[in-house]
């Protein structure tokens, strides 16, 4: 593969752990392709990036949670002749409320950009790859994919089966040169808790350090990426608490109207 032609694709790049990657990715000399719905944005940090970087940047503005985007959009990034070498699935979004209240077609698009978009990404790209033994997929899970989380039960059920595809893909592509990774963040300080409509009040991870570690690690071929000691503890108890009890604490904490915890990103 021509170093100097390498190229990254980014979902939610305009902001939060998404444009940090971008940046990383950037710097580390790959053309970057930007997705996410709001092109101004994507437009302005791609004049700072080609500027900084000298690197070439594509802007797709695009809704992924829409039916078919994923097609559409590797549909374009074939017209416009760019291959994918480096695939960061990292949109997504949470709803925090009772799954019985809230709105059932802003959940569907939840699973349709956090599930369906990620999967017919890597879809696309991972053979390609794979054919070539050369790649990078991380995908952008949260501490929550290890836990069932009521209240917030369709965002942990999501990130749950992030969690699951990507150890499986990364378990499938063992030995052919091509990294598959996934980024569990905890609380980290981007508009993540604006969108689901709820509060935090503790301390969160600067973005640019989540996603320092998450390229850290799938260049490292790590299979599971959790940036942080608190976290990692974190993660710790909820692999080793009885699935009743962390039920019943999630229940309790993440009660609209509690104070939340860590677990609720
Ligand atoms: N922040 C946390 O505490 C935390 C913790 C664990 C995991 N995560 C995960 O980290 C990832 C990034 O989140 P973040 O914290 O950086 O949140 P963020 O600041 O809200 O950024 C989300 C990004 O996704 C894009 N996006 C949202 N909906 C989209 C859609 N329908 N189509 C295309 N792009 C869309 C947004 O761009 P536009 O709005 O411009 O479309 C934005 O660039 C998510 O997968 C999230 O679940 C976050």
């Amino acid at each position: 593969m021509d170093d100097l032609s390498k190229t990254a694709l980014i979902t939610g790049a305009s902001m939060g752990i998404g444009l940090d990657l971008a940046v990383l990715a950037a710097r580390d000399g790959y053309d970057c392709i930007l997705i996410s719905r709001n092109e101004p944005r994507l437009h302005e940090l791609k004049k700072v990036l080609e500027k900084r970087y000298r690197i070439q940047v594509h802007v797709f503005a695009m809704d992924l949670s829409e039916h078919g985007a994923a097609k559409r959009l590797t549909h374009a990034i074939e017209e416009a002749g760019l291959t994918v070498d480096f695939l960061i699935n990292n949109a997504g979004f949470g709803t925090a409320g009772a799954f019985a209240d809230l709105d059932a077609e802003t959940e569907a698009e939840e699973v349709r950009l956090n599930v369906n978009a990620l999967t017919e990404l890597t879809k696309a790209y991972l053979p390609e790859m794979v054919a070539r033994n050369h790649g990078y997929v991380l995908n952008v899970a949260s501490v929550a994919a290890f836990q069932p989380g009521p209240y917030m039960a369709v965002y942990y059920a999501t990130k749950a089966y992030v969690l699951s595809l990507t150890e499986a893909l990364h378990a499938e592509v063992k030995g052919t040169g091509v990294h598959v990774s996934v980024l569990c963040p905890g609380p980290t300080d981007t508009d993540f808790f604006n969108r689901a409509g709820s509060e935090l009040m503790m301390s969160k991870m600067p973005s640019h350090l989540v996603a320092f570690f998450g390229y850290k690690g799938v260049m490292q071929n790590k299979r599971v990426i959790v940036p942080g000691l608190s976290n990692q503890l974190l993660v710790g108890f909820a692999k080793l608490m009885p699935r009743a009890l962390s039920l019943e604490i999630l229940r309790r904490v993440q009660k609209p109207g509690e104070t939340a915890t860590p677990e609720t990103t």
